[in-house]
């Protein structure tokens, strides 16, 4: 029987029955949308088939219903389940388990009545692993290769009246050994399902040739086209042209990311009206550099896997268009389509809002590495047609996007014939993009020098020129001559990358280092309820898996919802395509227009003064049109003496609406800081000292046998330790250097594990003195894991004045400390009424010492809720950068703190946060939990990537922390 013949899904061919690929496009040819409720069968494997649910006259009336398109563990079929290198079956290429969960979906549909005689197609644009489908009873053929659409005959078994589709989905096929692109495992039709109706003498194919030459500013058109059209562009005046051209203009206004302008226009055939949107640019590599109409890009982009928290793979429309939004908002000019090509809308919005674009294959045969490479099918010769039609499936697909400015061969699938064969036969079809492919180290087939994770002192000897000889002179000699990117840097997992300034400042050193691509843009976190109803992201193993790679699967810029993290808002302010220096030293304002193409005149400029954080002045700054690349300096507006700590903040933002944001989205902004900053809750004008300076006269130490008081301070006379300030109760300051492991410090070297091993996490205490001595009280405590001698003295002094209490705190290392400390500080326990937070220091939103450059100085307010971020995996967060001050309140008063700190302050201990495993593990307790730092270690990338940098490791070494408490 026709139904049990699954030899399709252990078999490397890519399908058989299918359609020639061929472009993408709009027209006005009638098309049937098969999207919505179908019937639906899960079965275990090909020894479970409902056999004859090809037949018509089948009953499925007893059969679940399952949307198409959806990925069909997120209705509750199976799990999802995770692993970013491994298999998560033996490697036993092309064969599959027998355990091989296998859907089969049934759907009635009637053509409509005024359905044209003549071809039809259907069309599939994605199915997850592999599918063969029957219509009307009548095997149209099978097809693998998951997120690239596939298209069948249906003319002559399509019928007036009802229509039975069938399809069987498996989720383990020969196709799968393609696709290990650490990703969840998910399967079904998972994009939309069409019939279209191919009118006779329609238009099959074209091809779209558009090039500008930015010397003379000129455009040439020739459309390739399958069959014979008429071609009308009327912003260029052509009117039933002929495609073939070659048509020259002799002034276009080209296609870039920064202005992306399309010609819509339209071929016609006798039967048919296809839109067409062209952009004209040139893509070429020459003197080394990557360039789009005659200049060097600079790629300030993101990976992008095609994800949603409810529905996986599928993605509505929206989601999309508020992924390029999102984009565009945070200054990101480019996306690599890692590690397959997405929906073709996803590229239509790329044209139209303006992203440069890598299109990567729908290939990675990463889990052979784990077997020494062996068969790998990217160079084993039964799997060449495989991976050439996946190749050519991709080209054909998405060749008439002018976004697209690079082929991909697909990521991490070591190098083989099969690869060359693939840049072959693309270099043959479309010579007019360059070819990228990172896993080939030698460079051999591709036309730029990509790589991943190369740490920043790598990068910038390949920025020289001077990255080391590798074996083939050859392809030594190749490989030199081209651009460099980064396809992957600063993994975004968890809290961070830390490091990104460091890099963009290679990328703008080095004309040959051409930027790169964040990994990566969204984490893959899966919503998901606790029992009494709060949500949360799952990720890897919370779904039972046996073999998994955990939360490694939410490394992403955004939220699994979308929420920006701090890591976007540092992205946006690091790549800003216009740089503002404010200087402190001579009062200029130095302004660099960095667009590869576009001239300022679509921003405005404002400057803004403040002491301290009060508003002092602000007004629009007159700059003159910079084109791309130019640069201006212009004296600082005349501003009144300071009175305090003074910041100008001169900041670009869009003058008028674009697409893609309104008026005053800002751009890019600098800052210049002067002067010291006076302490709260003065009169302007009083003293200016350094906080924590300014007691107005010292009290003296009242002492009994319970009670130990220094002006509104009170203390435990044994431990001496604070327990209260005028009528607030706390607990603590005390010395702290424990946070909860980020994902960076978990991952990669395991830093973590060595501040576990060391103790880091369980020091205890011993109190050696407490000797109150005239107006203050000295407190000497020695700190230290169990079972070593190494140790941190904590010296206490306090001070205080009628209102005030100060505290200067000396930390000093004994003993050997072989590791960097994750923080350096004191924490303390409020009450829990207090929620808000009002802090002058660098804000508004999480910063640490190598994640920095998007916090400013100036006044901020949060509830303390708000300060969290709420990482899939709960670890450090929230930091607050060089803070003077800061007030914490609620109903019953509240915390003044002054002087020079990082803060976080949270609802729960750094200890309950490490033990949490998702954000509902979190509860709030009775207590606010406050960290006041000196310092913290940087957050770097070694979760995959460069630790922290040298410049931003906290060693342990004698530490001052000084601070001015006041209770409210
Ligand atoms: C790269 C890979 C990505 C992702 C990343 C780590 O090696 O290309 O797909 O796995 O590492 O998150």
């Amino acid at each position: 029987m026709a139904d049990q013949d699954t030899g399709y899904v252990e078999d490397p061919a890519p399908g058989h029955g299918r359609l020639a690929p061929r472009a993408r496009f709009d027209s006005d040819a009638p098309c049937l949308e098969l999207d919505g409720p179908w019937r639906f069968r899960a079965a275990a494997g090909v020894h479970d088939l409902a056999l004859g649910f090809e037949d018509p006259a089948f009953d499925d009336t007893h059969w679940d219903r399952l949307p198409v398109p959806s990925c069909w563990q997120l209705h509750g079929i199976g799990a999802p389940a995770y692993t970013n290198v491994t298999y998560p079956f033996p490697v036993d290429p092309p064969r599959v388990p027998d355990e091989n969960p296998t859907g089969e979906y049934r759907r009635v549909f009637t053509l409509p009545g005024d359905w044209p005689a003549g071809r039809s197609v259907l069309r599939l644009d994605g199915v997850d692993s592999c599918f063969a489908v029957w219509l009307n009873g009548v095997r149209l053929g099978d097809g693998k290769g998951s997120r690239m659409p596939t298209e069948f005959d249906a003319t002559d078994v399509l019928r007036t009246g009802p229509n039975v589709l069938a399809v069987r989905v498996h989720q383990w096929s020969a196709g799968s050994y393609l696709e290990d692109q650490d990703m969840w495992w998910l399967s079904g039709i998972f994009r939309s399902v069409r019939l279209l109706s191919r009118p006779a003498g329609g238009l099959d194919d074209f091809f779209v040739h558009a090039g500008y030459d930015h010397t003379t500013g000129a455009g040439t058109l020739r459309i390739d086209t399958s069959g014979a059209a008429r071609l009308s562009l009327p912003a260029l005046g052509l009117q039933d042209a002929d495609p073939a051209g070659p048509h020259t203009f002799e002034d276009v206004v080209p296609w870039s990311a920064e202005q992306p302008h399309l010609y819509l226009g339209e071929l016609t055939t006798g039967s048919e009206r296809i839109h067409v949107r062209i952009g004209f640019r040139t893509v070429t590599v020459e003197d080394g550099l990557l360039k789009v109409n005659g200049r060097r890009l600079l790629l300030r982009g993101v990976n992008r896997h095609e994800w949603d928290p409810e529905t996986g793979r599928t993605l509505s429309d929206a989601t999309m268009l508020r992924d390029v939004l999102l984009m565009k908002r945070h200054n990101i000019n480019a996306v690599r389509t890692s590690h397959y090509p997405p929906s073709s809308e996803f590229l239509a919005l790329c044209d139209e809002y303006g992203l440069w674009v890598v299109d990567e294959c729908d290939l990675e045969t990463h889990g052979f590495e784990q077997v020494d490479w062996r068969g790998n099918p990217a160079a084993d010769g039964p799997w060449r047609a495989a991976c050439l039609d996946r190749m050519r499936r991709v080209v054909e697909r998405d060749k008439n996007h002018p976004s697209v400015i690079m082929w991909s061969l697909g990521n991490e699938s070591g190098t083989g014939e099969n690869l060359a064969a693939m840049a072959a036969w693309t270099r043959d079809r479309d010579p007019s993009r360059p070819i990228h492919y990172e896993g080939d180290r030698d460079s051999g087939y591709v036309d730029v020098y990509s790589r991943m994770y190369a740490d920043h002192a790598e990068t910038e000897l390949i920025g020289r020129g001077e990255e080391p000889v590798t074996d083939d002179p050859a392809l030594d000699a190749h490989r030199r001559q081209l651009p460099f990117i980064l396809c992957e840097y600063a993994h975004a997992m968890g809290n961070g990358p830390g490091g990104l300034s460091e890099y963009q400042r290679l990328f703008e050193t080095y004309p040959r280092l051409q930027g790169g691509f964040v990994w990566e843009w969204i984490d893959h976190g899966i919503a998901r309820h606790t029992p009494d109803g709060r949500r949360f992201f799952a990720y890897g193993g919370d779904f039972g898996e046996q073999v998994h790679d955990a939360n490694f699967v939410a490394d992403g810029l955004v939220l699994p919802d979308r929420t920006p993290s701090p890591g976007l808002v540092e992205y946006k302010k690091v790549v800003e395509p216009v740089r503002i220096d404010v200087a402190e030293a001579d009062a200029l304002i130095r302004i660099h227009n960095g667009h590869d193409f576009r001239d300022t005149s679509h921003l405005r400029f404002r400057w803004r003064a403040e002491d301290d954080g009060e508003p002092v002045a602000e007004g629009e700054l007159a700059v003159p049109t910079l084109a791309a690349g130019a640069r201006t300096t212009l004296p600082q507006p005349a501003l009144p003496p300071a009175e305090g700590e003074r910041s100008l903040t001169v900041v670009a933002e869009l003058a008028g609406d674009e697409p893609w944001a309104g008026a005053g989205h800002e751009i890019a902004w600098g800052q210049s800081v002067t002067g010291t900053f006076r302490e709260p809750g003065r009169p302007a004008g009083a003293r200016r000292a350094r906080p924590g300076r300014s007691l107005r006269g010292p009290s003296a130490v009242a002492r009994t046998t319970d009670r130990l008081d220094i002006g509104p301070a009170r203390f435990d006379p044994v431990t001496g330790a604070l327990r209260g300030l005028g009528r607030l109760a706390l607990d603590g300051p005390v010395l702290d250097v424990w946070r909860a492991p980020t994902d960076n410090d978990e991952l990669g070297p395991r830093l973590a594990d060595r501040w576990r091993d060391f103790g880091l996490d369980r020091l205890t205490t011993k109190v050696r003195d407490v000797v109150p001595a005239g107006d203050g009280l000295t407190v000497v405590t020695r700190v230290a894991p169990a079972g070593s001698d190494a140790a941190l003295t904590a010296t206490y002094h306090w001070r205080a004045d009628d209102e005030a209490l100060r505290l200067d705190l000396a930390v000093a290392p004994l003993g050997d400390w072989p590791l960097p400390l994750p923080r350096i500080g004191v924490r303390l326990a409020l009450p829990g009424w207090i929620d808000t937070v009002d802090w002058y220091g660098r804000g508004p939103g999480e910063a640490y010492r190598d994640s920095a450059a998007a916090a400013r100085l100036g006044r901020f307010r949060s509830t303390v809720d708000a300060l969290q971020t709420p990482y899939v995996r709960p670890q450090e967060n929230g930091n607050r950068h060089e803070v003077r001050w800061a007030r914490l309140t609620g109903d019953g008063g509240g915390l003044e703190v002054s002087g020079g700190f990082d803060l976080t302050v949270r609802r729960w201990t750094s200890h309950q946060l490490d033990a949490a495993r998702h954000s509902t593990d979190l509860t709030p307790g009775d207590r606010v939990h406050v960290n006041l730092d000196a310092a913290h270690h940087g957050l770097g990338s070694a979760s995959c990537g460069p630790g922290t940098l040298p410049q931003h490791t906290l060693h342990a070494e004698p530490t001052m922390l000084r601070l001015t408490l006041r209770g409210l």
